[in-house]
């Protein structure tokens, strides 16, 4: 049997209540990943049938936009509206105290810009993203520049990290984020211990972008269960 099965079949309830919390006249934050393509199609499939009117979505990500596209969800951008009403996300990991891990399809940076350019943010994941401490489970993102990438290996290590740059999938190339940035996923064995020690140190270096913490973004999280 498929065990992802009854986990996306939690995040796709989820999903649909998060877009019940979508008004006419909203500016939309529009995530990345399985859970966000669930979310920007059901706007979409709202929209068709007139169930939904008057949204226009900002895209986290080249994918979702191309899908936003595809459903007919006319989108902007945050020059044009640089307040988004409602932003609707997955996530990776959720701490207790509701900080996020996020960034394993690439997309962190657009993502926290986006996340802190939000009145309203709503993660939606179903329980196995619940844990007890951050980097229990998923490896943290960190974006660098290309320039440079592999002296940040040592750097991470130092910080009690096995990093490797993530490849493309099947390929022997870098994999490259939508802002020409390469991806350093950064496992600890026991978990982060002190997520915003970790952010701080990584925001000094030069070369490093972003990471996937997503600290004190007072999230409500959505939580499906199958
Ligand atoms: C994309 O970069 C991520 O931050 C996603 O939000 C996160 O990986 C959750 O994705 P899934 O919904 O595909 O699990």
């Amino acid at each position: 049997m498929n065990e992802e099965a009854p986990a996306a079949a939690a995040r796709l309830d989820a999903a649909r209540r998060a877009v019940d919390l979508v008004q006419a006249g909203m500016v939309l934050g529009l995530g990345s990943g399985a859970t966000a393509s669930a979310v920007v199609r059901e706007i979409g499939r709202r929209l068709a049938v007139g169930r939904l009117s008057d949204v226009v979505g900002v895209p986290t990500s080249n994918a979702t936009r191309d899908l936003a596209h595809e459903v007919g969800i006319p989108l902007t951008d945050l020059m044009a509206n640089p307040r988004i009403d409602l932003t609707i996300d997955g996530a990776d990991e959720v701490s207790p105290a509701g900080d996020l891990l996020k960034g394993l399809g690439g997309a962190l940076l657009r993502e926290k810009i986006v996340a802190l350019s939000s009145l309203r943010l709503v993660i939606v994941v179903d329980e196995t993203k619940l844990v007890r401490c951050l980097g229990e489970r998923k490896p943290l993102p960190v974006e660098v520049v290309p320039f440079g990438w592999s002296t940040h290996l040592d750097f991470l290590r130092g910080l009690g990290a096995d990093p490797a740059i993530r490849m493309r999938s099947g390929e022997a190339a870098p994999f490259v984020t939508d802002n020409g940035h390469y991806i350093l996923d950064a496992r600890f064995r026991d978990g982060i211990d002190d997520p915003h020690a970790l952010a701080d140190a990584l925001a000094r270096r030069p070369g490093v972008v972003e990471t996937g913490l997503f600290l004190g973004v007072r999230a409500e999280v959505l939580v499906g269960r199958g």
